[in-house]
């Protein structure tokens, strides 16, 4: 696997925002699966600058949390501020996972294919909410968050008990059908996880080391 360790954040948003530039140049209609958190904003905020053509483009979101959709810190609230609204997107190619999971899943396949996953790393080594145990062959479905994932996501809440405890994720076996993946970590407070997930051992108890079994995945990480 491919790991490029980069200057810092800024030029690891500028890095991965030239990969989505460049797909979304040599494929106006291409597939994106994009993700949330702190990791993809300085992304979606040079993808914004840079005035792209996203009216053929398709999006699917990695994940949302179980709560109303209007609410300041749900995943469409965070879409729509930070890319979204800022964008040509059309808001009818902009989907995010709902139930039955099993349609969204058709609205993916029916898609023929995603072209390009941009994934983030929880600490525990989630990749969207899949957390550690989840199965590699997993497919979109309703999760309950973990207590690290629910404390390290609390700082986007007023307190922790207002952080959602349940998901809807796309699986593991969702996200490993795209035909390319780039994965980012930003902070040294990632760095150790991203080890165990890129050189140890391939395992459910750290969902993305699954991304070693995938043969076009492109790592970057700033510390
Ligand atoms: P972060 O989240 O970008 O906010 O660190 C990453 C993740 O949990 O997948």
């Amino acid at each position: 696997m491919e790991v490029n360790v980069l200057k810092n954040y800024k030029e690891l948003s500028s890095t991965v925002a030239d990969i989505v530039e460049a797909q979304i140049k040599e494929q106006p209609l291409s597939k994106l699966i994009l993700p949330t958190g702190s990791t993809p904003l300085g992304i979606y905020e040079e993808l914004v600058k840079r005035e792209l053509d996203w009216s053929l483009v398709i999006t699917f979101n990695l994940d949302v949390y179980l709560m109303n959709i209007d609410h300041p810190e749900s995943y469409q609230s965070y879409m729509r501020k930070n890319l979204f609204n800022r964008t040509n997107i059309y808001p009818d190619h902009s989907h995010f996972p709902f139930r039955p999971t099993s349609a969204f899943e058709d609205k993916i396949d029916g898609s023929m294919g995603i072209d390009l996953c941009i994934l983030g790393i929880g600490s525990n080594g989630h990749i969207a909410f899949n957390e550690p145990g989840s199965s590699f062959k997993s497919r979109t479905r309703v999760v309950e968050l973990s207590e690290q994932t629910i404390e390290d996501n609390s700082r986007f809440f007023d307190s922790i008990d207002e952080v959602p405890t349940q998901a809807i994720t796309m699986g593991l076996g969702t996200i490993m059908e795209s035909k390319k993946i780039v994965l980012m970590a930003n902070g040294v407070n990632k760095l150790n996880i991203l080890n165990v997930a890129m050189n140890g051992e391939v395992t459910e108890d750290v969902p993305a080391s699954i991304l070693q079994n995938h043969d076009n995945v492109k790592v970057f990480y700033c510390d």
